[in-house]
């Protein structure tokens, strides 16, 4: 089928690439010259494993186009997607004027039947919000659908994510748009939901509210573990063999970051009391999810009495493993809280550090993780990547000038760390 995506980020590009690998004509659009000229070149705007790769053979083969021009990617497609950002406002609601902006273009390009469909994260009626205007723009007067299809994209794994969906949500407002959605999504072979608009915009919000929830309760358990000498892992692994309850999203952590849970818990529950609800369950899960760095913070500081004047080492930067993203990551935050303390800082992280110099000057950068804790007091782990577990433990210990090491992720096996002599504090695990 031929598709245009409208927004080139984390979304966009990775939608518009798995689309064409799956054999549709794909052109994205993206008002960023500069990122246009740089995708043109063969370059990459951001990290996404498998991402370069396909993008380069699908642009080979014809089936992937990039353009600065809507109006050439809606005369050119019998579907647009839009993927534009949606990002928070200081009250927690979510600024649409990209949505606006981008409906108001693709009505003004419009010359015959189209269907656009949001994918960008929205609240709740946005979709009725979508339609109004590009009828009210729509010079032409087309008949057209909107749909919303949100996305369930892992950053760091979104390409394996969109070629193997566990679920398509498809929310209509009638059925004429619905054939060519099952077929957009034909190749992925993946069970597809029809729902109305609201529902799927809904689902979206819900379900990241609701991994977001789990995570919160773990690590409110993870606080009763460090009261009583449990054990988190323990506790998650026990209630994970519960196939009512899964293993997935119960590791305890430092809180959880990024550029979705924050925004769309903030988003939520903002367009729940503008609807009259007050979701005060979510506004909980947001008070634990601060309260996991705080006690993070105090755990360093109740350990070493004064940072000031001491050098600690931070094993992560980005939000998680697997990205160089660092919107909204706790490693972040927690090494500007060690800065403002006069703490010096040795850092790494695989792919993160060129954004993190942008807002942590002054911080030391370490290509080698193995190095990162020569002339330490402390060592901290403070993202989730596989091969900080891969750590010469034995070379860190000599590197350390105390063999100190607050895991904020839960990577290392207590009884081993206490073997090879370090003072080792985690996320509740005794
Ligand atoms: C999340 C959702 O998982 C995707 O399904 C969704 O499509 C995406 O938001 C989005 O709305 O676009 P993402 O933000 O990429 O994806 O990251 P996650 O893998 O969900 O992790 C979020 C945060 O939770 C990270 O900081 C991670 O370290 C933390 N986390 C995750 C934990 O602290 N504990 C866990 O058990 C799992």
């Amino acid at each position: 089928m031929k598709l245009t995506i409208i927004g080139t980020g984390y979304v966009g590009l990775v939608t518009g690439t798995c689309f064409a690998q799956a054999g549709h004509q794909v052109i994205c659009v993206d008002k960023d010259a500069d990122k246009i000229k740089l995708l043109k070149s063969g370059g990459m705007p951001i990290y996404e494993p498998g991402l370069e790769e396909l993008v380069k053979a699908n642009t080979a083969a014809g089936r992937l186009e990039f353009t600065h021009s809507t109006q050439e990617g809606v005369e050119r497609s019998d579907i647009v997607f839009i993927a534009v950002p949606t990002p928070a406002l200081a009250d927690g609601s979510v600024d649409l004027s990209y949505i606006e902006g981008v409906s108001r273009d693709i009505a003004g390009a419009m010359t015959g039947y189209r269907i656009v469909v949001d994918k960008s994260t929205v609240p709740v009626r946005t979709g009725e919000k979508v339609a109004e205007t590009i009828k009210r723009y729509c010079k032409a007067k087309v008949e057209f659908d909107v749909v919303s299809n949100p996305e369930f994209l892992r950053e760091g794994f979104a390409v394996e994510d969109f070629m193997r969906p566990e679920r398509v949500v498809i929310g209509v407002s009638s059925q004429r748009p619905v054939a060519a959605m099952r077929e957009v999504y034909l190749p992925y072979q993946a069970p597809i939901i029809v729902t109305d608009i609201n529902s799927a915009e809904l689902i979206k919000h819900a379900a990241n509210s609701f991994l977001a929830l789990k995570i919160s309760y773990i690590n409110a358990i993870s606080v009763l573990c460090e009261l009583t000498g449990g054990n988190v892992q323990e506790v998650a692994n026990g209630m994970g063999m519960d196939s009512r309850i899964g293993r997935k999203f119960l590791d305890a952590s430092l809180g959880f970051g990024g550029s979705c849970f924050p925004k769309d818990l903030s988003a939520f529950i903002h367009i729940s009391a503008k609807l009259g609800y007050d979701f005060g369950l979510l506004k909980e899960v947001q008070r634990i999810n601060a309260g996991q760095l705080d006690r993070f913070v105090k755990k360093i500081m109740d350990t070493l009495w004064v940072v000031k004047g001491k050098t600690l080492g931070v094993l992560g930067l980005a939000f998680k493993q697997n990205t160089d993203d660092i919107r909204m990551s706790p490693a972040i935050e927690l090494c500007q809280r060690l800065l403002k303390e006069g703490a010096a800082l040795r850092a790494h992280d695989p792919q993160a550090m060129e954004k993190a110099r942008a807002v942590l000057p002054g911080v030391t950068y370490v290509d080698d993780m193995n190095e990162v804790a020569v002339g330490c007091d402390a060592l901290i782990v403070a993202t989730e990547w596989p091969v900080f577990k891969t750590l010469d433990l034995q070379r860190a210990r000599q590197n350390l000038s105390h063999p100190i090491i607050f895991d904020g992720r839960n990577l290392f096996d207590v009884a081993e760390m206490e073997r090879l002599g370090f003072l080792y504090k985690s996320i509740g695990r005794g």
